[in-house]
């Protein structure tokens, strides 16, 4: 990427996750967004009402629709959200051969288009179908990472100085794993402006609060009725995006593929990188206890589960 251009950010899968990461993707003005949807008329209508609001709330972000994917051409970053949340009497795998083949698809078009672009993939379940963009895009891993850890690192934060009445940009915390309920949140790593926080709580408040993190999605989803949660996903990719095209080498928990850290290799999984303009550009090891670093393995071995799964179907 060129220091000065006008950067370009392709959200692909315009639904609540993707319209909601173009907008906070405007609103920090990081450059222009496409929206870029199946959907006729959805990702044009979505665009012109955003650029419509950058008046109003002081960007100049131009935010365009389409259907055609020759319009990410150049993206600098492109975020996959497009998918299909899972229906009643839909079995996971339905959903994961579905979602397969749709990530599958959106690969070839970012491959052809976009071969440059740094993506962040969003899809769900997440671990599998970033490992499946990995290998159908043959784009080195740096250049692939998955949007998870952000999120679920956010609601734990937000859980804290909530149970606090503290100020919740003065938590910081570190979720590793897979996303879902096999997620490993960290309470070690876990501190209000430094101070750790078994010295602020109890174990059995700090306990609790891990497990409504593990159960964030579904707890949403509960209250929505007819949807999952998309304002702090969508934050959380764009987020993302800020740290790659500025290159602000923002340490953040990420889905990245592992090389033998953390004793796994061959699968993506939440960790935490360093992510600059050449997309993932370090990942970092913690010291795990014993019961972390099984619950890691136990979390991977569930990504690994959907691997196989995606081989069987002939997928992968
Ligand atoms: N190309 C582009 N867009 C597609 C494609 C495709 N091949 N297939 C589906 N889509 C679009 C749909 O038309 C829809 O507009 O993806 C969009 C998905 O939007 P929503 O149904 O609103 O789902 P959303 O809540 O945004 O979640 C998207 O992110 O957090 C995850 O679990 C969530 O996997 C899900 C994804």
């Amino acid at each position: 990427m060129e220091v000065g251009k006008r950067f370009k950010i392709a959200c692909i899968g315009a639904g609540n996750v993707g319209a909601t990461a173009a907008q906070y993707c405007a609103e920090m003005e990081l450059g222009d967004v496409v929206l870029t949807d199946i959907v006729e008329g959805l990702p044009q209508g979505k665009a012109l009402d955003l650029t419509q609001a950058g008046p109003i709330r002081g960007y100049g972000s131009i935010v365009t629709g389409t259907n055609d994917y020759a319009d990410i051409e150049g993206a600098d970053v492109c975020i996959v959200t497009a998918g299909l949340p899972r229906k009643p009497g839909m079995s996971r795998l339905d959903l994961l051969e579905k979602n397969a083949r749709i990530i599958t698809d959106i690969c070839e078009k970012i491959a052809k288009y976009a071969p440059d672009t740094v993506v962040v993939l969003v899809t769900n379940p997440l671990d599998v179908m970033a490992y499946l963009a990995y290998q159908k895009l043959g784009f080195p891993s740096a250049r692939l990472v998955g949007m998870a850890g952000c999120l679920d690192s956010a609601r734990l934060r937000a859980f804290v100085a909530m149970e606090l009445n503290v100020n919740m940009k003065n938590v910081d915390t570190m979720v590793l794993g897979s996303h879902g309920d096999d997620m490993v949140p960290l309470p070690e790593y876990t501190t209000v402006s430094g101070i750790p926080i078994a010295k602020l709580m109890s174990q059995d408040r700090v306990d609790a609060l891990v497990e409504r993190t593990r159960k964030g999605g579904g707890e949403i989803v509960a209250l929505l009725k007819t949807g999952s949660a998309y304002y702090a996903p969508g934050a959380s990719a764009a987020r993302m995006a800020q740290s790659i095209i500025r290159d602000e080498k923002q340490i953040l928990p990420c889905s990245t593929l592992l090389t033998g850290q953390y004793g796994l290799e061959d699968v993506y999984i939440g960790a935490p990188v360093v992510l600059g303009k050449a997309g993932v550009e370090q990942v970092l090891e913690l010291d795990l206890t014993d019961d972390q670093r099984a619950a890691l393995h136990a979390s991977a071995g569930e990504v690994r589960e959907g691997i196989k799964g995606l081989q069987e179907l002939g997928i992968l």
